[in-house]
């Protein structure tokens, strides 16, 4: 599997953890920075890490900001692109099955690195389960491709 993940200042010392934390595991991850805690923009990060998914440079796309909102926010201007902000591993685990999230949005401000972690493992190992929620996904796709 490939991942993409980047951050803004505010998510960049969570990024780096999920980094080292994904290669412990052997996963392929490519992290698009930033590397210092100099204050950045975030939106542009969110259009890489997104335009990497949508464009099939990467299975999944993992951004973190002192929220998760902004991120997702930016995110989900990109067509194809379904990033959903999570605090717990029920939603983590939901959004997967339900929604077919291909983008995770952490927020370093909110969810301690432990849980934050959790997460990501729940959110990568969930499949989408299809069947009704692949209709609803459709309905979505139209909503962008209609505009
Ligand atoms: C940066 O201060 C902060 O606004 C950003 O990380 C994010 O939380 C925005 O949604």
């Amino acid at each position: 599997m490939n991942i993409v993940i980047g951050s803004d200042h505010g998510g960049k010392k969570l990024k780096d953890s999920i980094v080292e934390h994904l290669k412990n595991k052997s996963l392929n991850v490519n992290d698009i920075g930033p590397y210092t805690i100099d204050s950045v923009d975030f939106p542009s990060y969110a259009v890489e890490v997104g335009n990497r998914v949508a464009g099939n440079d990467a299975d999944l796309g993992i951004l973190c900001c002192g929220t998760g909102i902004g991120m997702s926010i930016a995110a989900n201007k990109i067509n194809g692109i379904r990033a959903s902000v999570v605090s717990d591993c029920f939603s983590a685990e939901a959004t997967r099955k339900h929604n077919n999230s291909n983008v995770l949005c952490l927020g370093e401000r909110v969810v301690g690195e432990s849980l934050a972690l959790k997460i990501v493992d729940t959110w990568i190992s969930t499949e989408f389960e299809g069947g009704r929620h692949g209709r609803r996904i459709e309905q979505i796709s139209k909503i962008e491709n209609d505009l």
